[in-house]
């Protein structure tokens, strides 16, 4: 397969309105779909402040800004990506939802194309295994948010071509990323560290050890993080946290990652972060306190 002209988006959330975004501001045609029309209206203006702040630092010219605009189209219906050369995959962390839209995507889109997933921590060999596909698909994990994140994770499932990792690796250079690879264990590379710290920090706070402040606050002067791991769980959303703890505890094997029963429970109540306005911390009120 030679250059990639037009690329689909599947989820129009946080991680796929900034994929959608990263092929628009580099001219390829882009069409995002959502099965939520809400959400595509809310990534569509989301993707113009993004790159409206872009412009006004310099970055991007308005020329860029209208081109990218004219490049995005947002659709409900997912027979619209057919002529795509790559599907990139953002939709909830769930393998068995992930895993049907495979099977519909692999009949829709054409023989060539690429179905790639930006999945967190779920097994790319078991998804490249519901299509007819296989060597055609890849983990293409970007980080958030991807239009100002640098890295991303590429993960070779079990049968991934030669021809569809090259493909993939230029595309993210394309977006001006670095590109680490990974084989295809859960949690790949990023997450499997970053996901049991995060689990960690929940611990230190249902036990008492410190104020969730002085836990963000120690990780960030005493590691240098630019976020404390708590206020990073927010801005992940504490689900996708969970949904990644169970993948590694069930794919690793090892009682280490099993999820914290606060961050379990924080979930339950439908704390999930900034997305939700409450997780950890509450960003809806003037005051910072919360229960926990
Ligand atoms: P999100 O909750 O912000 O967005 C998910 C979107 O997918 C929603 O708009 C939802 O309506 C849509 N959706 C759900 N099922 C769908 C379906 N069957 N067809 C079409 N659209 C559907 O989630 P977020 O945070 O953007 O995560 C998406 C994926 O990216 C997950 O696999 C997650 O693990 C991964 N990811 C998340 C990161 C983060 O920091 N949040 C970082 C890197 C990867």
């Amino acid at each position: 397969m030679g250059e990639i002209k037009s690329i689909g988006v599947v989820g129009g959330g946080q991680m796929g309105s900034g994929i959608a975004q990263l092929a628009a501001v580099n001219g390829i045609q882009v069409w995002l779909h959502d099965t939520d029309a809400g959400a595509l209206n809310k990534a569509l203006s989301s993707i113009s402040d993004s790159i409206q702040r872009f412009v006004s630092k310099g970055q991007l010219s308005q020329e860029v800004k209208a081109e990218a605009l004219r490049c995005l189209r947002c659709t409900s219906n997912l027979e619209d990506l057919a002529a795509a050369d790559i599907v990139i995959e953002a939709i909830v962390e769930t393998e068995d939802v992930k895993k049907s839209l495979f099977v519909n995507l692999d009949k829709i889109v054409k023989k060539s194309a690429i179905l790639a997933s930006n999945t967190s921590s779920i097994s790319i060999t078991r998804l490249a295994a519901a299509t007819d596909r296989p060597q055609q698909v890849i983990g293409m994990h970007f980080m958030n948010p991807p239009p100002i994140m640098k890295l991303v994770e590429i993960v070779r499932a079990a049968d991934t071509s030669e021809d569809t990792f090259s493909v993939t690796k230029a595309l993210a250079e394309r977006f001006g990323k670095t590109v680490i690879c990974s084989q295809d264990y859960s949690g790949f590379v990023v997450n499997r560290i970053l996901i049991p710290m995060i689990n960690e920090a929940f611990h230190a706070l249902y036990s008492g050890v410190a104020t969730k402040e002085d836990i963000d606050t120690g990780m960030k002067l005493g590691t240098n993080h630019p976020m404390g791991p708590l206020e990073l769980a927010d801005f992940i959303g504490l689900d996708v946290c969970l949904s990644i703890m169970k993948v590694l505890h069930a794919g690793l094997g090892d009682t280490k990652y099993a999820p914290c029963p606060l961050l379990v429970q924080l979930v339950d109540a439908g704390r999930l972060g900034r997305k939700r306005g409450i997780g950890v911390y509450n960003y809806n009120k003037v005051s910072k306190e919360t229960k926990p």
